[in-house]
């Protein structure tokens, strides 16, 4: 601020020789990098008596944006047809348009902002619900595909409006621990063919980018490249771990419809994501399950007012841009860190234990699958949830837990002992402590004979 406003007096005194001077050294003064106690107190709103190494569940928001956000909506409630008028609708295309240029869609119009991955989704599927309706697609015959893991609020919305309209639901299996990519797109080429013996017609595709819970990277642009071979009429990504935590270009992917969340991984307050639809996929047909004035205006028009509401969280993706600029690579130097570090950390933990990563490095992007001890006694989904909740509260870890089944041979022989997988995530306010707290937790559950079993009294 003091440098502006010096570049801005010498300007007023007409002093041009000064004014270039100052201006062209502002220009080479190579931006200021962030300390490490600045992230620490960017961060210091988190509770420090917790170990938070769940990034992946509810993402993060630092002071800096919080404070942005604040001044929206103070903006708002000072004078709130003024803000409505005069505020609103140029900073959601600001954000829009920033948006745009970070994932490398072609056109503005591409890039609607609504809440979360979920409602993206609900848009996307909604759409399909409505051909059943109208008679486009036929009933018992038209399918939509789906991975077993996506998430299961997709799952939950697939069920709603497509099984529920009349259409197939196809999941494809995945294993799990993985060692290749290729082991999913065998299967979902396998799904495919499935689908085609079996006379149905493929209507949508729901491709996780990253899944939830187990968590990997899946191939998406090969997985979409099938698609189109084996002519699936639309591809809906879902990546509500998209943006900031794995690789996210419309041209590259190739998908008729993509959201991410950015509120996990781009350090937005909870909640908006975007929704991506390709301008010739028949985008003018997609509506936001809550209609307002908007109605019929297109998607992007129609999201950016669904009733009265607070709409801050969605105005300071400018405010985004400039924290992340303060870091070394902006977003993609965030990113790159993040893998490496859970990495390093999911193999120290791995190592700590005698146990291995559930997928290979590129398959991890922030997050990563650790194998916990089998003495833990991992029985089923119920001793996952409980395990997280006295981590938790006896420990003051936050971690998420998958339960998977052991995986017996042919002969009935059991081939995989490790019951239990961690999900790590790793953001820029994580500390190494954090993952040695998490060691610690689960050495002294081990020392001591505990079982999941002495969790169920
Ligand atoms: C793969 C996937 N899809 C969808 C969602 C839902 O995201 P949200 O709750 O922000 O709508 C999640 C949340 O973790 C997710 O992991």
């Amino acid at each position: 601020m003091a440098s502006e406003n010096l570049t801005h007096n010498n300007h007023l005194n007409g002093d041009a020789t000064t004014n270039r001077h100052v201006s062209k050294k502002l220009k080479l003064a190579p931006p200021a990098l962030i300390t490490d106690a600045e992230i620490q107190s960017e961060f210091s709103h988190h509770d420090p008596a917790v170990a938070r190494i769940n990034n992946g569940s509810f993402g993060c928001c630092p002071a800096s944006v919080i404070a942005a956000q604040r001044r929206w909506q103070l903006l708002n409630l000072r004078q709130p047809d003024h803000f409505y008028f005069n505020e609103l609708k140029k900073g959601i295309l600001h954000s829009r348009t920033i948006i745009k240029d970070l994932v490398n869609a072609e056109h503005i119009d591409e890039i609607s902002i609504v809440d979360n991955a979920t409602t993206a989704a609900a848009v996307v599927l909604q759409q399909t619900a409505w051909a059943f309706h109208d008679g486009r697609f036929k009933k018992g015959v038209d399918a939509v595909v789906m991975l077993h893991y996506a998430y299961g609020s997709v799952k939950k919305s697939v069920e709603a409006y497509v099984s529920r309209a009349g259409g197939d639901v196809i999941e494809v299996p995945l294993p799990f621990p993985l060692t290749s990519p290729n082991e999913i797109i065998t299967e979902f080429r396998c799904a495919l063919e499935r689908a085609k013996f079996g006379g149905k017609t493929v209507r949508l595709a729901v491709i996780d980018h990253v899944t939830s819970m187990p968590s990997v990277v899946i191939p998406v642009k090969e997985l979409v490249r099938i698609c189109r071979e084996e002519s699936v009429e639309k591809v809906f990504v879902d990546a509500a771990h998209g943006i900031g935590c794995t690789s996210v270009d419309m041209q590259e992917i190739g998908a008729d419809f993509y959201t991410s969340n950015l509120h996990k991984w781009f350090f937005c307050p909870p909640s908006i994501a975007f929704l991506y639809s390709r301008k010739s996929s028949s985008s003018s047909d997609l509506h936001h399950p809550v209609v307002s004035h908007e109605y019929g205006n297109g998607l992007a028009v129609e999201s950016a007012w669904i009733g009265n509401r607070d709409y801050s969280a969605q105005l300071v993706v400018p405010d985004v841009v400039e924290f992340v600029k303060r870091f070394e690579g902006g977003i993609e130097g965030i990113k790159r860190r993040n893998h490496e570090r859970v990495l390093e950390m999911g193999e120290m933990l791995a190592a700590a234990w005698g146990t291995h990563l559930g997928s290979p490095p590129e398959m991890c992007a922030s997050m990563a699958m650790v194998g916990l001890p089998p003495c833990l006694g991992i029985k089923g989904d119920l001793d996952v949830a409980r395990l997280r909740t006295h981590l938790r509260n006896e420990f003051g870890v936050e971690v998420p837990i998958y339960f998977r089944a052991p995986a017996t041979a042919e002969d009935g022989e059991v081939i995989g002992v490790v019951t239990g997988y961690a999900r790590i995530s790793h953001q820029v306010y994580n500390k190494v402590e954090d993952y040695y707290k998490f060691r610690d937790a689960i050495n002294q559950l081990v020392n001591s004979g505990f079982t999941c079993a002495q969790l169920s009294t």
